[in-house]
C-alpha cells in the first residue's frame, strides 16, 4: 500500500491530450507532470490562433501561475510536453501525416477533453466539435498500435432530461449520423429556427451534442478501452495545485464575480435543491485514475464514471447563496458596484420585478451618471450580458438530478491507499463551508485581476451626480 500504482502506471507512456487550453485540460496537463514524473511524452493537440503559432500557446500557458510549480521543478518540460498543430473540427484533425504516424506508432493513453462547453452554441457548431470531432478521435484511436486507455471527458448533465442518472449509455434524442446528415442539408438560418424544437427537452446543445456522443462512442468504440467521465458542475480546484485556483467566468465562477461585485442579485433557483459542485483537481484526479483502470482491468468494453458529489456529499444552491454573502462582505471585492446580496428563487413574478427594478434601473442612472461626466456607459451593456449567462443556467439552479456512482466508488476502493492520497477524488472529503470561502477568494485573487477601473470610474460618477442632483435639489427648495 506504500507503492504508487498509477504513477508506475505512467511510467514510460506517451500521451496524447486534447482541449489542453480548457479549464480542466489545464489541470489535467499540470497534474500529470507533477504528479507522474516517469512520463516520457505528452502530445498535446493544439490550434494556431490568431496569429499565435502553437509554441506561443504553449508557452503561454506554461508561463501562467498554474504552472509556477513545473516550471520551478521540472526543467525539461519543453521535451517532454509538444504540441501538435491541429483542430478538431478538420478531417483527420488536422494533423499532417507525418505527426498522426507518430501518435499512432507511440501513444498509449488519450484523453479527449475538447469540447466547446459554451451552452448555447449555435447547433451546427455544438455537432462539429462534440460530435463529428469525438468520431475523428475514434479513427485516430483506433489505427494506434498501443491504444491502452481512451478516455472521453463527457458531462453528468448529458441526460438532465432525466431525474435519475446511472453509470451507463442512455439512448440518445437521436442518432450521431442523423444529426451529422440533418446538419449538412439544413442552413444556419433554418438550424437556428428548428433548435429548440430539435433539443428538447434539453435546455442547450451543449448537453445534446454530448449525450450523442456518448452514444456514439458506445456504438463505435468496438473493441477500444475507452472509459467516459461525466464530471457535474465543474468548481474551482480544492487543493491542487493552489486551493481555489479558478481562471474563467464559466458557470459558478461567473456567478460568484456576479454576486462579489453585486451586479447579481437575484436569479431563478430552488435553495434546497442540489447544486452538484465538484472541484477540477478531483474531476482532474479520477480521469487520471480512470485511464490506470480502464488498461488495468479492461472491463469488457465501456465504463462510465459518475464524476459527482450529491449522493456522497450534498452541496445546496442555499448554501452557496449564503456562502458567497458572507465571503464577500468580510473579503469585497475591490470595486463592487454594490452590496453583495445574492437571492435565488423560485417567484418568478418575485425574479422578474427585481430584475427590473434592483438590477436595469440603477444600471440605467448609473449609466446616465457616467454619461453626463463624459464617461463610456456600460452598465446596462454588462446587465444585459450577465442576463444571458444567467438565463443559461438557470435550469440547471432550478432542477435537482441524482447521479449514480458506483463505478467511482469502486476504482477508489481499488486504488492503494498511496494512491488514494496523491490522487484523491474521494468527495466526502471536501468540507463545503471552506471551500466555498477558498473559491470566493480564489475568484477575487485569480480571475478579477482588477480590469475594472471602469467600475470605480463608473461609481464615482454615479454619486457624483446623486450629489449634484441633491445640492441642485437643496438649492432650488432654499432658493
Ligand atoms: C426544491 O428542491 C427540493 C429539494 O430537492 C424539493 O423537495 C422541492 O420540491 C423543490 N421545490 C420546487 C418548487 O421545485
Ligand atoms: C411572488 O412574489 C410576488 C411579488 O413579490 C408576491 O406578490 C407573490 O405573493 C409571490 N408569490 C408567492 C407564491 O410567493
Ligand atoms: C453514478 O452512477 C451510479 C450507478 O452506477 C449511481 O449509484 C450514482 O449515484 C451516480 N452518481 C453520480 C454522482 O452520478
Ligand atoms: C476493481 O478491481 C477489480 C479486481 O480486483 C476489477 O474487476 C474491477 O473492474 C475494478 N474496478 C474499477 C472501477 O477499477
Amino acid at each position: 500500500s506504500k507503492m504508487s500504482n498509477i504513477v508506475d502506471f505512467y511510467k514510460d507512456r506517451t500521451l496524447f491530450i486534447t482541449g489542453v487550453t480548457g479549464f480542466m485540460g489545464k489541470v489535467l496537463l499540470e497534474k500529470l507532470l507533477r504528479s507522474c514524473p516517469g512520463l516520457k511524452k505528452v502530445y498535446l493537440l493544439m490550434r494556431p490562433k490568431k496569429g499565435h503559432d502553437i509554441r506561443t500557446r504553449l508557452n503561454q500557458l506554461i508561463e501562467s501561475k498554474l504552472f509556477d510549480d513545473i516550471r520551478e521543478n521540472m526543467l525539461n518540460v519543453h521535451e517532454k510536453v509538444i504540441p501538435v498543430a491541429g483542430d478538431i473540427m478538420e478531417p483527420k484533425l488536422g494533423l499532417s501525416e507525418e505527426e498522426e504516424k507518430i501518435l499512432i506508432e507511440e501513444v498509449s493513453i488519450v484523453f479527449h477533453s475538447a469540447a466547446t462547453v459554451r451552452f448555447d452554441e449555435p447547433l451546427k457548431m455544438s455537432v462539429q466539435l462534440n460530435i463529428i470531432g469525438v468520431n475523428r478521435i475514434l479513427d485516430l484511436c483506433k489505427k494506434m498500435q498501443h491504444l491502452d486507455a481512451l478516455i472521453h471527458i463527457s458531462t453528468a448533465y448529458a441526460n438532465c432530461d432525466r431525474h435519475l442518472i446511472s453509470e451507463k449509455i442512455y439512448q440518445p434524442p437521436i442518432t450521431a449520423s442523423k444529426i451529422v446528415s440533418a446538419m449538412e442539408w439544413m442552413d444556419d438560418e433554418v438550424v437556428q429556427a428548428l433548435t429548440p424544437k430539435i433539443i428538447q427537452p434539453r435546455p442547450n446543445t451543449y448537453t445534446f451534442t454530448k449525450a450523442i456522443a456518448e452514444h456514439l462512442i458506445a456504438e463505435k468504440s468496438e473493441n477500444l478501452p475507452v472509459a467516459i467521465v461525466r464530471p457535474s458542475i465543474v468548481g474551482a480546484s480544492w487543493q491542487e495545485p493552489l486551493q481555489g485556483w479558478v481562471d474563467n467566468f464559466n458557470g459558478p465562477s461567473g456567478l460568484l464575480v456576479a454576486i462579489g461585485k453585486g451586479i447579481l442579485r437575484v436569479m431563478m433557483g430552488n435553495n434546497s435543491a442540489c447544486a452538484d459542485l465538484v472541484p477540477v483537481d478531483m474531476a482532474v484526479n479520477l480521469i487520471i485514475a480512470s485511464a490506470w483502470s480502464t488498461a488495468t482491468y479492461g472491463h469488457n468494453g465501456l465504463q462510465i464514471f459518475n464524476c459527482t458529489t450529491g449522493l456522497q456529499n450534498r452541496l445546496t444552491w442555499g448554501q452557496i447563496e449564503k456562502a458567497s454573502m458572507d465571503c464577500f462582505s468580510r473579503n469585497p471585492v475591490d470595486v463592487p458596484v454594490r452590496l453583495p446580496n445574492p437571492k435565488f428563487t423560485l417567484n418568478r413574478t418575485y425574479y422578474l420585478l427585481q430584475r427590473w427594478f434592483d438590477h436595469f434601473l440603477p444600471a440605467w442612472f448609473m449609466d446616465i451618471g457616467l454619461k453626463l461626466c463624459g464617461q463610456k456607459p456600460i452598465l446596462m451593456r454588462l446587465q444585459r450580458r450577465l442576463w444571458k449567462s444567467v438565463s443559461c443556467m438557470e435550469f440547471f439552479t432550478s432542477h435537482e438530478w441524482k447521479f449514480e456512482d458506483d463505478n467511482v466508488r469502486k476504482l477508489y476502493a481499488n486504488m492503494s491507499e498511496r494512491d488514494q492520497k496523491d490522487f484523491n477524488f474521494d468527495v466526502k472529503q471536501i468540507h463545503w463551508p471552506t471551500y466555498l470561502e477558498n473559491y470566493c477568494l480564489g475568484v477575487k485573487r485569480f480571475v478579477l485581476k482588477e480590469d475594472m477601473k471602469n467600475l470605480l470610474k463608473a461609481r464615482k460618477a454615479f454619486y457624483r451626480l446623486v450629489g449634484w442632483l441633491a445640492g441642485w435639489l437643496a438649492g432650488w427648495l432654499i432658493g
